[in-house]
């Protein structure tokens, strides 16, 4: 028996050794797999090298918009209507800029458009100053942030005032100060860093 166990010890040995044999060769294309294998790694370090590249690029065009977000395009339109709801204005741009365009044919006396920046709670009372003058605000009128001048169809027009004119987090309003306008023609102006 013990020589049958020897016998099969020795076979089962060959065995494994062919077997070992066998898995030799493999083991040299799993080198060249290794090969890849250390490449890997050299692309994983380099990985972070282009996240460290693409984290400045966020940066950079951060920092490129910041100038362009210092003005803000507004339409009119015929339909007593802004095109837009509410604008940002960032404090830090130190001067900011309002630009008006009238999109629509109506001529002023009947469509006038024009973009006053106020405290919400002043806004109705511009509004109402402003009836009598056509709509125009007074330029004596303190509670004005900034107004542009009142336009009619196809024109443009901007105005440009200072950001510390308003204060961080205070409720203020964009609206058209035209004679019934500023139940259409109303939206938000936040106030960020
Ligand atoms: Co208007």
């Amino acid at each position: 028996m013990k020589a049958y166990l020897g016998l099969i010890s020795a076979v089962a040995l060959t065995l494994a050794a062919c077997g070992g044999e066998a898995p030799a060769p493999a083991a040299e294309p799993a080198a060249p797999a290794e090969a890849p294998a250390a490449e890997a790694p050299a692309a994983v370090e380099a990985t972070p090298a282009s996240e460290a590249a693409s984290a400045s690029a966020p940066a950079a065009e951060a920092a490129a918009p910041a100038a362009g977000d210092c003005s803000v395009d507004i339409t009119g339109d015929d339909a007593m209507k802004y095109n837009l709801s509410e604008i940002t204005v960032k404090a830090s741009c130190g001067q900011f800029t309002v630009n008006l365009e009238h999109v629509g044919t109506a001529p002023l006396a009947a469509m006038g458009h024009n973009v006053v920046i106020a405290k919400s709670a002043d806004k109705n009372g511009i509004v109402g100053d402003s009836a009598a003058n056509g709509g125009n605000v007074k330029e004596d009128d303190e509670r004005v942030v900034a107004a542009t001048k009142l336009i009619g169809g196809g024109e443009k027009t901007s105005v440009t005032f200072d950001t510390a004119k308003l204060e961080k987090g205070g409720a203020y309003e964009f609206f058209c100060s035209f004679p019934g306008h500023v139940g259409t023609m109303s939206g938000k102006v936040n106030v960020v860093d």
